[in-house]
């Protein structure tokens, strides 16, 4: 049984990072007309209101987009990210923050349309609730990994991919090898976003993903961030996002993004 409740992590640094990254890949493919299926395999229940005793646990939302709340940052890929949480919060005050299904949702033209993939009833419940009668968002109530199987590829030719799991088994890495192997071969031009985390005591362990799925590098973007020490939540140190075929455009801003990471977020 799943014990990961993403409400008690929302917004948190590496929420803040994941986002503005998927942000910048949307705007990037939706430069062309034609529409695009995101799914996101591992959706959570999409909008948190962060005065919820899950949020105040252990408020790691106030190192993350608390800390990003009040400023104007000069790098695009930042501003537009904030712009777009910002719009969740009409009032001006910090209430809510968007997850990744309510941030793709905001993106979508008239052509798009998403896949949401959950596996724990309570996020199920919330999803239903948000998104059940929204005739462009097709809910998958059950394991993402299996789902990819069935949505790719996608009806119009053109698709986003992103996974986003809780890490909770050992054997995730193996099911997402499994899965990303299975989706390449259904849909070799997709674009996949793969978000990690950066462990104290733990290696990274994606180094081996472009050599196991046969991919030239690239196609392979592997952009990591360590977080400053007043950032750091436990053992995780910082995390990673990386992406098969980045749209040619998204990928200098997404490197500088990366790289001046540390630095930016400092007050
Ligand atoms: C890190 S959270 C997702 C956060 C969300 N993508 C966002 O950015 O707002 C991971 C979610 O995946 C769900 N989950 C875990 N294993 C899954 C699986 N095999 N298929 C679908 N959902 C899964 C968990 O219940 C949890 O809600």
């Amino acid at each position: 049984m799943l014990s990961y409740r993403h409400a008690y992590h929302a917004g948190n640094p590496a929420d803040v990072f994941k986002h503005a990254v998927l942000v910048a890949v949307v705007r990037a493919m939706q430069e062309k007309p034609r529409g695009i299926q995101f799914v996101d395999t591992h959706a959570g229940p999409a909008l948190y209101r962060l005065a919820d005793a899950e949020a105040q646990k252990n408020r790691e939302y106030d190192v993350g987009i608390g800390h990003w709340w009040s400023q104007q940052p000069d790098d695009p890929i930042m501003a537009d990210y904030l712009e777009l949480v910002r719009s969740f919060n009409p009032s001006g005050r910090l209430e809510c923050y968007p997850g990744s299904p309510m941030i793709l949702r905001q993106l979508l033209r008239r052509n798009d349309r998403m896949v949401l993939c959950e596996l724990h009833p309570a996020e199920q419940r919330k999803l239903h609730q948000r998104f059940g009668d929204d005739a462009r968002v097709e809910l998958r109530l059950g394991d993402g990994y299996q789902a990819l199987r069935k949505v790719l590829p996608p009806p119009g030719g053109r698709g986003l991919v992103l996974i986003d799991p809780s890490y909770e088994r050992k054997d995730e890495w193996d099911d997402m090898h499994r899965a990303l192997q299975a989706a390449l071969q259904r849909f070799a031009h997709g674009v996949y976003l793969i978000w990690y985390p950066l462990l104290a005591d733990h290696a990274a362990s994606l180094d081996a993903l472009p050599n196991l799925l046969n991919l030239d590098q690239e196609r392979w973007l592997d952009l990591r961030v360590e977080f400053p020490p007043e950032q750091r939540l436990g053992r995780m140190t910082g995390c990673g996002m990386a992406l098969i075929n980045c749209p040619f455009r998204a990928r200098a801003g997404l490197d500088r993004l990366a790289r001046d990471w540390s630095g930016s977020v400092r007050p």
